[in-house]
């Protein structure tokens, strides 16, 4: 009797964040969107908290649709009130958080550093340095 070997490794579980709970900033698009889908793939609940709000439902809403877990949430990392607003929350609803992904940044402007204005230069260490360490 032909067949086709079908190979399954019963050591791997098929969703082994299953019950954790994940926050991903900058993830309404690129890195941070794929990340999500992968952290929600794999079994954790995702919060997608974004600067850009319409794009982060979005987000969520396609991959919640997919059967995964996933919310959406506004946030901009350089505001100490939203991030800890955000935090307060997820400990209510949540009691939880087992992983941070700090996505969000700005700098796909890619230029020489001359070229980059005072304001300009603030903003990426604002968000991308002192973003993931609001607190
Ligand atoms: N894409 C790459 O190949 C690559 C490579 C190396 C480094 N990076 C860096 O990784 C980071 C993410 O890259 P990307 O390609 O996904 O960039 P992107 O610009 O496509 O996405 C960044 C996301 O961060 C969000 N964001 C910006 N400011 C925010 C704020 N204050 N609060 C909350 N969210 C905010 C944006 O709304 C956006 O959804 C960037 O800092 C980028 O420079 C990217």
């Amino acid at each position: 009797m032909g067949g086709s070997a079908v190979s399954v490794n019963l050591c791997d579980p098929p969703h082994p964040l299953q019950g954790q709970v994940a926050v991903v900033t900058g993830a309404a698009q690129r890195l941070g969107r794929d990340i999500a889908e992968s952290l929600a793939g794999a079994g954790a609940a995702v919060i997608i908290a974004d600067l850009q709000r319409e794009k982060a439902e979005a987000a969520a809403a396609q991959i919640a649709g997919d059967g995964r877990s996933a919310a959406a949430a506004r946030l901009d990392v350089t505001s100490t009130t939203e991030v800890d607003a955000l935090f307060a929350e997820l400990v209510q609803a949540r009691a939880r958080l087992d992983i941070l992904v700090n996505s969000a940044g700005l700098g796909q402007n890619v230029v020489p550093i001359v070229k980059l204005s005072d304001e300009e230069w603030s903003q990426v260490l604002n968000v991308n340095l002192n973003g993931t360490s609001v607190q």
